[in-house]
């Protein structure tokens, strides 16, 4: 791919950082339909680091435009690529995680696949954590010199308010652009956070800043994010949320966890949504007492699938039509094996002495635990 002079000069400069003949460095891309961008990816990473010394981690969560064949493909041509194909996991978070855990590169890097991350700062990365000049090199979008393509002032602003006020109480760092994607470390830190991790919603890096018991030594780089290649943004802009998410499951999320908080919340909307409906349907409709509890039980649960696909499962959205048919069928299915739990437990302990509004409350606990154990594994676990 590359012309064997034009390599030769680049292996040259490349060595003062890595050395020749050893794994040093990994670079795990994660992966969700980004078949096109592989390729000239690789190339332009092959032209900041040189030939050897890396490898390429294509963690991919099966996509459904071929990424993983084609990631195969690259790596029977060239062993400096692998792949980890995951099938039945999702999420841009657990993803950098598996990776961090698929490599022997004692160094690791995470950057996005569609090249708004540009791969010609690795080396300065890499040199910066090998010297000990940091633990973590993280390519920001709002250090000084740095430059986006696609967000205007009004962002910026924003995002150095709260956004790195909170950061700083979560890690003890300082950081330009704590939700960036792109950074790198020795493989071994991340590891050994990795038992700890949230690994949900809230950004990975903030994520490994935020577990580590001391604060971890950051140096930013400013980087130029540029627009994406081809293929479209899987995330939305919702920082906000993974900030207060990550707030939580610091706190609170070893008592009760983050996702479940979450799916509760959600569960104590929808009985607001569901009442709203019943009074709506039978006083101002005036239908039954049956139809309207039907009608509000329908809306309530399609508008928790909702609810939970948009917040609580925002790192593993279902949104394909068909993906996200199947997922509100499979979680009305889930919440009716809650139900049937619910009213199980709520009789049996009411049979058996206790009060009603206790027993109520016991069989409400047991069936959105059901609920949530179901519709985790068989609507957002595939
Ligand atoms: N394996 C896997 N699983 N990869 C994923 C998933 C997933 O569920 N979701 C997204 N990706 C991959 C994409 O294919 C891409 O390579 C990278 O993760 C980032 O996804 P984008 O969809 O391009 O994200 P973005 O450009 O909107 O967001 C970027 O900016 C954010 C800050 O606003 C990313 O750099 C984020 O990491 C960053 O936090
Ligand atoms: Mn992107």
């Amino acid at each position: 791919t590359l012309a064997p002079d034009q390599s030769a000069d680049i292996a040259a400069e490349a060595s003062a950082t890595i050395r020749p003949g050893s794994l040093e460095l990994a670079i795990i891309l994660p992966t969700l339909n980004e078949r096109d961008n592989l390729a000239p990816l690789i190339d332009r990473i092959e032209r900041a680091l040189g030939p050897q010394g890396w490898e390429v981690l294509v963690v991919d969560d099966n996509s459904a435009d071929g990424t993983a064949e084609e990631a195969r493909r690259l790596s029977l041509a060239d062993p400096r690529v692998r792949v980890l194909h995951r099938i039945g996991r999702r999420g841009l978070a657990s993803a950098a995680i598996e990776g961090f855990c698929a490599t022997a590169a004692p160094y690791a890097a995470v950057m996005d696949a569609d090249h708004q991350h540009d791969p010609a700062l690795l080396r300065d990365m890499l040199a910066a954590v090998k010297s000990g000049e940091a633990e973590v090199a993280v390519a920001s979008r709002f250090a000084e010199g740095a430059s986006t393509a696609e967000w205007g002032r009004p962002d910026r602003v924003k995002l150095s308010g709260i956004a790195n006020r909170l950061a700083r109480r979560l890690t003890g760092v300082e950081l330009s652009d704590p939700m960036s994607g792109y950074f790198l470390l020795p493989t071994a830190i991340a590891r050994d956070l990795v038992p700890r991790l949230s690994g949900i919603g809230f950004k990975i890096l903030l994520d490994l800043l935020a577990t580590s018991d001391r604060p971890l030594k950051v140096r930013d780089f400013p980087m130029n994010f540029s627009a994406r290649r081809a293929g479209e943004s899987k995330l939305d802009r919702a920082i906000a949320f993974d900030f207060l998410a990550g707030l939580y499951d610091k706190s609170f999320g070893r008592v009760i966890p983050t996702r479940f908080a979450l799916f509760c919340t959600v569960g104590a909307i929808g009985i607001l949504v569901h009442f709203a409906v019943f009074y709506a349907v039978m006083l101002a409709a005036g239908s039954s007492f049956g139809w309207s509890q039907a009608i509000a039980t329908f809306c309530a649960m399609t508008f928790n699938f909702w609810l939970n696909n948009w917040l609580t499962y925002r790192d593993k959205r279902l949104v394909e039509p068909r993906a996200i048919f199947w997922g509100w069928l499979g979680f009305i299915a889930a919440c009716s094996v809650g139900a049937f739990a619910n009213v199980a437990v709520a009789t049996t302990l009411f049979d058996g002495g206790v009060l009603a509004v206790p027993a109520a409350l016991a069989g409400i606990a047991i069936g959105s635990v059901w609920n949530y154990a179901l519709s985790s594994r068989f609507v957002w676990g595939r």
